[in-house]
């Protein structure tokens, strides 16, 4: 098999399925051997079903499917010791680390008055410090290859004031923030660090089991326009495809991209022009 990513090794977190199964699957089909990492469980404050170890085994499957290697764990983000144990592992395994998505997240929707300290704390937990967590775990591995491509998922929250998400926004800007400061000081290691930012993708974590009333748009609409999506059809509502997301990642993990760093990647059918 030839491909864009022949040869190299890419860590994805968040694989077992949504948008890291895509990215594992996309970049296995370029040529890449793959690290998964997933944490396979729920979360106190999250209003969507949890992945599962059978959803992360669906991704090997379907990695070893295109006849790739791939070494999966279950390890949280949050857990750094857990997390680099896991990184290691397949580094141990599969010789090598070339490219890090750094994909794993959650979404807690809550106008700001009813975010509470521990929705906080747990969203902040999962996708600023996880994701720091992720790169640090690891970049000495990058650095033995002689440079590598960093993938942070962010999201068009990360570049606007997105409605009733006020910890995922701030976590998410946070995520531009370790990009752009990573991207700086690890060019020396020629690691070249971006984001990537979806908009609404079809994946579970847009599956919510709302419980508690109508959605908070519906209180306050003046906000929606926000969230047009002016590629889309369907405006607001419309949902892009993971392989969307995938092929964005692709290009920033791809040798095709070796001098494009510390960019901001809207994948975002246009949700996030000025
Ligand atoms: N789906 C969207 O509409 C959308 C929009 C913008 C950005 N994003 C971002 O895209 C990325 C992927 O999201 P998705 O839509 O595929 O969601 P998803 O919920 O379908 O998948 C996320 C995966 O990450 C895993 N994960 C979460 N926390 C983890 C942790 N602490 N440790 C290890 N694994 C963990 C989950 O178990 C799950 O398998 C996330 O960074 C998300 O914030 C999603």
């Amino acid at each position: 098999m030839s491909g864009r990513m022949q040869g190299k090794v890419a860590l994805v977190t968040g694989a077992a399925r949504g948008q890291g199964r895509a990215h594992a699957v996309r970049l296995a089909q370029e040529g890449a051997d793959v690290i998964a990492v997933d944490v396979c469980a729920g979360f106190d404050n999250t209003q969507y079903p949890a992945a599962t170890t059978e959803d992360l085994a669906e991704t090997v499957r379907l990695v070893e499917a295109l006849d790739r290697r791939i070494v999966h764990r279950v390890a949280d983000i949050r857990d750094l010791e857990g997390l680099t144990a896991a990184v290691d592992a397949g580094v141990a395994e599969l010789g090598h680390l070339d490219v890090v998505v750094a994909n794993a997240a959650i979404v807690v929707i809550q106008p700001y008055d009813k975010v509470t300290p521990a929705i906080w704390q747990e969203v902040i937990d999962v996708n600023l410090t996880g994701t720091w967590n992720t790169v640090m775990a690891a970049v000495p591995h990058l650095v033995q290859a002689g440079g590598g491509s960093i993938v942070l998922v962010s999201s068009v929250a990360g570049l606007k004031g997105l409605p009733f998400l006020v910890p995922y926004v701030a976590a998410k800007h946070g995520v531009v923030g370790l990009m752009r400061a990573f991207a700086t000081e690890l060019a020396k290691h020629k690691i070249r660090v971006n984001s990537l930012h979806p908009t609404a993708t079809d994946t579970p974590m847009n599956q919510m089991e709302s419980t508690e009333g109508p959605h908070p748009i519906e209180a306050d609409p003046k906000v929606a326009p926000m969230l047009w999506n002016h590629l889309l059809d369907l405006g607001p509502v419309g949902m892009v495809d993971p392989v969307d997301q995938a092929n964005g990642m692709l290009f920033l993990a791809s040798d095709e991209a070796r001098f494009v760093t510390g960019v901001t990647l809207p994948v975002d059918a246009g949700c996030s022009i000025f």
